[in-house]
C-alpha cells in the first residue's frame, strides 16, 4: 500500500459503502469480500433472516438463511472432561434457501464471474427496509439485460419473504428462462480454520419428509436430524412477461423448481414476484407446519407485493418517529448510527419468544447463539423505541426458566443459573471459566427486566414474567455468595465481563449488579405479594436479600485510589504492552488464558461498565481516575467495549475520545473493523453505538425512577436529538453546544433530571436549559497500537473523518 492509499483507507475514501445519511449503497462488485456485504445487507425481522447473497446463488460468500430457535445439536467433546460440562452444543443452520432466482440468457448462465458485468449496484434504505439491485450485463455471447431485484423480509408477516425480479433485454431478441427455487442442505464453503468464532459448519443437516409443486407453487418440508425441528419452506409465484410464457413446476427431496421460459425483445420486460414462507416446530405434525406455510403464502399473495412493500414502509415509518437519533455534522456517523439501529430492529422485532442471537439473523458467527449482549446491550435501546420486543426477549428468557433451575441444581446453587450461550435455553459453552461462570447473566436479565418495567409501567408483565426473573436469579446470588466473619457478602469465583480475568472474587461489576439484582427482587415481591408467595417468596427470604444487598462487599485499592476490577487485580503484574505486536491482537488468538488471566490486561470495559450501570455507586472523582486507569489497560479484543468506554469518556468529560469510540462502535461493521462482519453484524456494538450517543453524550442514566440527563457534545457534532417512549409518552431531546431542549410530543407530562437539577416538561411547551460541557481535559492514553482511530470534525464539511488510528481493530 502506498502512503496514499494508507491514508485513504483511513480516511474511509476505501469503503465499500457509501456515505448517505439513509442508505448503505455498493456500487460495483468486489468477488472478493461478498461475504462482508452479505451480512452488512442482510435482511430479517427476528424470526426469519436472509444473507444478503446474490439471486442467483453464486458467486457467494456464505450462503445463509437462518430461522430463529432452527438449530442442530453437535457434541461437544472434552479431552479431559469435568462434573458439570455440558454435553452438547447447538448451532444455528442454514436451512431451505428460497431465495434463488436463476437466469439463463439464450443459453449462458447470468453469472457475474463471467460475461463483463456494465454496472452493479445494491442499496438498502432504512425507511424501505428493502434490498434493492440493479445490474447490467453482458453475456458472454454478447447479449445485454438488465436485472432489478428487491427483496423484502417483512416486518409485518412474520413468516414472510418476498423478492421482485425483472429481467429486461437492451438487444435482442433473447431467449430467458428463469429458474425460481428452493433448494435444502446447500453446499457451504469451509469456515477459516483454527478460528474458535466462526460457526462450526454443518453438513446437509435436514432430512427430506416430503415436497410437492404444481402451478407456480413448490413446498419442501425438512426435520433436523438429532434436534428434531421440522422446517417447511413454500414459495408461490406472479409472472408477468410477453404473452407467449411457459411454466413448469418440479420437485424432489431437497429442491423444488418454478421455470419460465419466455423469449424477450429488446425494451420487453420479465417479471417474477416471488413470494417464500417459512413455518418450524419442534412439536407440530408435518401436516400442521406445511399448512401453515401454505397459509402464510396464501396471505403474502393476498397481500400482493406492491402491499407487503407499503406494509413495511408504514411499519418503518412508525417506527422512525419514534427511534431515530439525528446527528448534525457527521453524515457517516449518521448513517452508520441509523444502519445500526435498523439492524438491532431487524434483530428484535419478531423475535416472539425466541432469543436474539449476538448476530442477530445475519450470518453463522458464534454459532448463532445469544449471551448477555442482548440484555446487556441489545434490550436497553429497544425499550425505549419498542419495548413490544424487549417484552418478548425477556418471555423467552423466562421460557427457559425450568432450564435454568436445572442448571442452577446441577451446579449445587438455589434459583436460575442462565447459559452464558444458547439458542434453545441450555448452557453451550464448553469453556466454563468465561461461559458459566459469567454469572453476571443473571443480573443483566434481571436488570433488563426491571429495566422494561420501570419504562412501560407494564405491571402484567412484571406479574407473570418479571418478578419470576428476577427472584431466581435473587436466589442464586444469595446462594452464590456468603457473608464473611465482617458480615461482609461476598461473590467468589466468578468471571466478570472482561474475558481476560477469570475465576475472581468479589468482581465489582458483579457484585453491583447483584446488589440491584438482590433489591429489586425484594421490591418486586413487596409490590406482589400474592404472586411472590405463590413463589414461594417470604419476609425472611427478602431479608436475607436486603441484607445480603447491604452488605455487598465492594474492593477499593486505597494506596492507588481506584476500584480494582476484582480482589487483587490491581497487584497483579501489568500486561507486557510495549512487545506485543500489533498482529497480536486479539491476544486470545495468540497467548494462552494462564497468562491473560493473571496479569492486568482488560479484553473489554469491566470496571467501567460497572460506572456506567451504577453510576451512583461511584463518585466523580473515583470516575476520573477509575476510567484513567482501565484505559491504560483496555486493549478492546470484543467489540462490546468501544460503546461503554465512550459512555465514562463522555462523563468524565474526555468528549473528542468519547466521539473516537463512539465512532468506532458505530463503524464496527461498515468499515469491518473487526475483520469478521463476514460471520455476521456485531448487535451489541451497533445497539452500543446507540447508547454511546444517548447515554454518553446525552448522559442518559435510567437506572433510577426518573430519567436523568447531563447532555454534552464534542466538537465533531454540532447536534444531536433523538425520542423514547417512557410510559406510552414521547419524550424528545435535542442538544445543540449551548442549549438542550426537551419537547414531549406524545403524553401529558415528565419529570426528569437535567444536569441533576429536576425538570418538568408538559405537552405543548417544550423546555429549553443549558449545555454545560465539562472542562477540557488531558486525553487519557490507552495500551500502545490499540489507541481508536481519531475522528475529526471537518470545519464546514458535514462528514466527520478519520485522520489517524489503526486501520483495524481485529476484534471480537
Ligand atoms: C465477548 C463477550 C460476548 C461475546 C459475544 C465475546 O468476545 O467477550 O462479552 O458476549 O463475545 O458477543
Amino acid at each position: 500500500m502506498t502512503g496514499q492509499e494508507r491514508q485513504e483507507r483511513k480516511e474511509g475514501h476505501e469503503q465499500p459503502f457509501a456515505v448517505d445519511p439513509w442508505q448503505v449503497a455498493e456500487h460495483g462488485l468486489d468477488l472478493t469480500s461478498l461475504a462482508r456485504a452479505e451480512s452488512v445487507f442482510a435482511l430479517s425481522n427476528g424470526h426469519i433472516g436472509l444473507r444478503a447473497n446474490l439471486d442467483e446463488g453464486e458467486p457467494h460468500g456464505l450462503p445463509g438463511t437462518y430461522l430463529n430457535g432452527v438449530f442442530e445439536l453437535r457434541p461437544l467433546p472434552y479431552g479431559e472432561g469435568g462434573y458439570g460440562y455440558p454435553e452438547s452444543s447447538q448451532s444455528v443452520i442454514n436451512v431451505t434457501n428460497g431465495k434463488i432466482v436463476r437466469l439463463l440468457v439464450d443459453d449462458e448462465p447470468f453469472d457475474l464471474r463471467y460475461g463483463e458485468l456494465l454496472s452493479h449496484r445494491r442499496w438498502l434504505d432504512f425507511r424501505e427496509g428493502l434490498l434493492r439491485r440493479s445490474a447490467e450485463w453482458t453475456s458472454p455471447a454478447g447479449r445485454t439485460i438488465k436485472v432489478d431485484s428487491t427483496r423484502l423480509v417483512s416486518l409485518t408477516q412474520r413468516a414472510v419473504a418476498a423478492v421482485e425480479y425483472a429481467v429486461e433485454a437492451v438487444d435482442g431478441p433473447v431467449r430467458i428462462v428463469l429458474q425460481s427455487e428452493l433448494v435444502a442442505n446447500e453446499q457451504l464453503p469451509g469456515g477459516p480454520e483454527g478460528d474458535p468464532r466462526a460457526a462450526a459448519v454443518l453438513e446437509a443437516p435436514l432430512l427430506a419428509e416430503a415436497h410437492h409443486s404444481g402451478g407456480t407453487k413448490g413446498v419442501l418440508v425438512h426435520r433436523t436430524r438429532y434436534s428434531g425441528i421440522r422446517v417447511a419452506a413454500g414459495m408461490d409465484h406472479v409472472i408477468e412477461g410477453p404473452e407467449r410464457l411457459d411454466t413448469v413446476a418440479e420437485s424432489e427431496a431437497d429442491h423444488s423448481r418454478i421455470t419460465v421460459t419466455t423469449v424477450l425483445h429488446p425494451g420487453q420486460r420479465l417479471r417474477l414476484v416471488k413470494f417464500i414462507a417459512y413455518g418450524w416446530s419442534a412439536t407440530r405434525s408435518l401436516p400442521a407446519v406445511r399448512d401453515q406455510v401454505e397459509a402464510a403464502l396464501t396471505a403474502a399473495r393476498y397481500t400482493g407485493w406492491d402491499g407487503l412493500v407499503a406494509e413495511q414502509a408504514d411499519f418503518l415509518k412508525e417506527f422512525w418517529d419514534v427511534s431515530d437519533v439525528e446527528i448534525e455534522g457527521d453524515v457517516e456517523l449518521q448513517q452508520a448510527v441509523r444502519f445500526a439501529i435498523f439492524h438491532v430492529l431487524q434483530a428484535g422485532a419478531r423475535s416472539e419468544e425466541r432469543a436474539i442471537p449476538a448476530k442477530g439473523l445475519t450470518g453463522p458467527g458464534y454459532d448463532g447463539h445469544s449471551f448477555w449482549d442482548t440484555e446487556a446491550f441489545v434490550l436497553p435501546v429497544l425499550t425505549y423505541c419498542l419495548p413490544t420486543a424487549v417484552n418478548q426477549a425477556l418471555r423467552w428468557r423466562h421460557t427457559t426458566l425450568p432450564l435454568a433451575r436445572d442448571r442452577a441444581a446441577q451446579l449445587g446453587l438455589a434459583g436460575a443459573v442462565f447459559p452464558w450461550r444458547t439458542i434453545r435455553g441450555e448452557e453451550c459453552s464448553g469453556y466454563w471459566p468465561a461461559g458459566t461462570a459469567a454469572f453476571h447473566i443473571g443480573a443483566d436479565i434481571a436488570a433488563a427486566a426491571a429495566r422494561y418495567v420501570r419504562a412501560t409501567g407494564d405491571a402484567e408483565f412484571e406479574r407473570e414474567y418479571g418478578l419470576e426473573l428476577l427472584v431466581e436469579t435473587a436466589r442464586m446470588w444469595r446462594s452464590l455468595g456468603h457473608h464473611d466473619a465482617a458480615g461482609r457478602f461476598r461473590i467468589e469465583g466468578v468471571t466478570g465481563p472482561d474475558e481476560y480475568s477469570a475465576i475472581a472474587d468479589n468482581n465489582v461489576y458483579t457484585n453491583l449488579m447483584a446488589q440491584t439484582n438482590l433489591r429489586a427482587a425484594a421490591e418486586a415481591a413487596a409490590r406482589h405479594p400474592r404472586e411472590a408467595a405463590r413463589l414461594g417468596v417470604d419476609t425472611e427470604e427478602t431479608a436475607a436479600w436486603r441484607d445480603a444487598a447491604a452488605a455487598m462487599f465492594i474492593p477499593y485499592d486505597e494506596n492507588l485510589g481506584v476500584h480494582p476490577q476484582a480482589d487483587g487485580f490491581t497487584d497483579h503484574q501489568v500486561w507486557d504492552f510495549e512487545n506485543t505486536p500489533p498482529e497480536n491482537f486479539p491476544l486470545l488468538l495468540h497467548y494462552p488464558y494462564f497468562d491473560l488471566y493473571r496479569k492486568q490486561v482488560v479484553k473489554q470495559a469491566d470496571l467501567v461498565l460497572a460506572m456506567q450501570v451504577r453510576g451512583d455507586a461511584f463518585t466523580d472523582e473515583q470516575k476520573a481516575r477509575n476510567f484513567a486507569y482501565y484505559e491504560r489497560l483496555t486493549v478492546r479484543d470484543s467489540s462490546l467495549s468501544a460503546c461503554t468506554q465512550a459512555v465514562i469518556a463522555a462523563e468524565v468529560g474526555q468528549l473528542d475520545l468519547a466521539y473516537d469510540y463512539t465512532a468506532e462502535a458505530a463503524l464496527m461493521d461498515l468499515h469491518d473493523l473487526g475483520g469478521n462482519t463476514r460471520d455476521g453484524l456485531h448487535m451489541a456494538s451497533l445497539a452500543g453505538a446507540c447508547i454511546a450517543l444517548v447515554a454518553g453524550f446525552g448522559g442518559l442514566r435510567d437506572h433510577g425512577e426518573v430519567l436523568w440527563f447531563r447532555p454534552r457534545l464534542p466538537t465533531g457534532i454540532m447536534r444531536l436529538g433523538f425520542s423514547m417512549m417512557v410510559r406510552g409518552q414521547l419524550l424528545a431531546v435535542r442538544i445543540d453546544h449551548d442549549e438542550t431542549t426537551y419537547t414531549l410530543r406524545r403524553g401529558e407530562v415528565i419529570h426528569l433530571r437535567h444536569d441533576g437539577e429536576t425538570v418538568q416538561v408538559k405537552a405543548g411547551r417544550p423546555v429549553s436549559v443549558p449545555t454545560t460541557n465539562p472542562p477540557a481535559q488531558e486525553r487519557c492514553s490507552q495500551p500502545p497500537g490499540r489507541e481508536p482511530a481519531r475522528r475529526q470534525a471537518q470545519a464546514g464539511l458535514s462528514a466527520g473523518r478519520i485522520t489517524s488510528g489503526p486501520d483495524h481493530l481485529a476484534a471480537e
